[in-house]
């Protein structure tokens, strides 16, 4: 896991055209799902295509003091025994989720509902992270929670095995809170209900599905939705093909766009209508990305992006709605934003301020280190594109995806931009450094 000892400067210069064709790897959230699922299911589940950077291997080690047996193959083919729904072991050491907050949340909610004890750790990123928004509903089951000041971990879960089934409205858009309850209300008698009053990923639905269990999903009239199962569920082994993240094909499609003589395509990305608001975005800013080979494949939809930069993206404001689509984006759309032509908008980026760092501040303080002009009013953050000065230093707090973001601003900047630890990428992206470099990026270690 990455730690202040052992940081990583790097930077990101000017460079020419980016050219190539390139496959980002498996999706984050996905993979760490198919860990957990296939640790619950009964029978043998194969798994391809995972991400194997630091998130989801401690997802699959958790698995593994949870009582599965999981197993990797030379060619990269995972393989999970599950024990079933309800058939969890009590870990004997503590669970340490690294960086991984999808990690840490979606297995509380499994826990909770097993009568065993668990105790969570994680890095210093992790352990500033609020864990109440799980706690508080799967306390209504039944659960106890032991964290330190104001929800962070670490965290004890004293799961129960009287579980009450719940109705829950979600106070913020998560995908991650939906799926802690819903996952805790697979090994409770009942039906567990969550109201979503706005749509977010809904990974945890369809592979829930795939794994034999009946979701209820029904679509309200405010454009949320309502979702339900009914517990106990019994689990099926189902083999998972995770599709490549579309977080990850960010970088080299913003890179790409912003870069003009360049010609990048991304292949099999996955293109899960709740994941792709930031190629809408990108799409009304002017950005040339086409999508081809479009198709279906294990439950998902997948295609090819096809992206240039001959034309020059073009400042919009970019709706709250959108929010929830391209959460993780916002980061390297800031980027693109300060090279486009005139102001963007990004409105209610409240939940910026809870992720891997908090967010908003990060990348504001990123911008202005390089010349960036940008205001933050309320929850908005508001950029001007231009000529990027560069020149600056930037404080990854570490949080991948603020450091691969202003490595992207790097490659058309006046002066080079470092970032002072690129170990996080590998979280979520450890080929990041050799995919981009194949491109034509110019990154090199920095000493600060
Ligand atoms: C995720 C949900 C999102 C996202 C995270 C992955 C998931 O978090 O930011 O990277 O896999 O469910 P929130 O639920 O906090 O929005």
């Amino acid at each position: 896991m990455s730690s202040a000892q052992s940081k990583r400067p790097l930077q990101s210069a000017k460079c020419g055209a980016l050219v190539g064709d390139v496959r980002v790897p498996g999706d984050k959230s996905i993979s760490h799902r198919s860990l957990m699922f296939g640790g619950l299911a009964e029978g043998e589940t194969r798994i391809t295509g995972l991400l194997e950077g630091e998130d989801v291997l401690a997802t699959a080690d958790a698995m593994r003091k949870l009582g599965a047996k999981v197993t990797r193959d030379e060619d990269g083919t995972w393989h999970v025994r599950g024990v079933g729904v309800g058939a969890l072991r009590e870990p004997d050491s503590v669970i340490d989720m690294g960086n991984a907050g999808t990690g840490i949340r979606l297995l509380a909610g499994i826990v909770a509902t097993h009568p065993i004890t668990t105790f969570f750790t994680g890095d210093a990123s992790l352990c500033k992270r609020p864990m109440g928004r799980v706690a508080d509903p799967l306390a209504q089951f039944g659960a106890k929670f032991v964290t330190r000041d104001q929800g962070r971990p670490p965290m004890a879960v004293i799961g129960t095995d009287e579980a009450l089934p719940i109705t829950y409205t979600l106070p913020m858009a998560s995908a991650q809170v939906k799926s802690a309850v819903l996952l805790a209300g697979l090994n409770t008698a009942g039906t567990t209900t969550v109201i979503e009053p706005k749509p977010s990923r809904d990974h945890t639905e369809r592979m829930l599905r795939h794994f034999g269990v009946e979701v209820d999903v029904q679509v309200n009239d405010d454009g949320g939705r309502t979702i339900s199962l009914t517990g106990p569920c019994t689990m099926t082994a189902a083999d998972i093909v995770v599709p490549t993240d579309p977080s990850s094909a960010a970088f080299p499609l913003v890179a790409a766009l912003i870069n003009p003589e360049s010609k990048v395509t991304i292949r099999d990305v996955c293109l899960n209508p709740l994941r792709t608001g930031l190629i809408t975005t990108l799409i009304e800013m002017g950005g040339d990305i086409t999508i081809t080979n479009e198709r279906e494949e294990a439950g998902e939809t997948i295609g090819d992006l096809v992206v240039t930069g001959k034309n020059r993206l073009k400042g919009i404001t970019v709706p709250a709605e959108r929010a929830p689509s391209m959460i993780d984006e916002y980061p390297v759309l800031a980027v693109a934003a300060a090279y486009a032509e005139g102001e963007t908008r990004m409105c209610d980026l409240a939940e910026l301020r809870v992720k891997e760092s908090d967010r908003l501040a990060a990348v504001a303080a990123g911008l202005a280190a390089n010349g960036v002009i940008h205001r933050i009013e309320g929850d908005d953050l508001i950029v001007t594109g231009g000529v990027v000065p560069g020149g600056g230093l930037v404080e990854t707090h570490l949080d991948h995806r603020i450091a691969m973001s202003f490595l992207v601003l790097g490659i058309g900047a006046e002066k080079p931009v470092k970032v002072d630890d690129a170990a996080p990428i590998a979280t979520s992206f450890p080929v990041f450094e050799e995919m981009m470099a194949g491109l034509g990026t110019s990154f090199a270690p920095s000493n600060r």
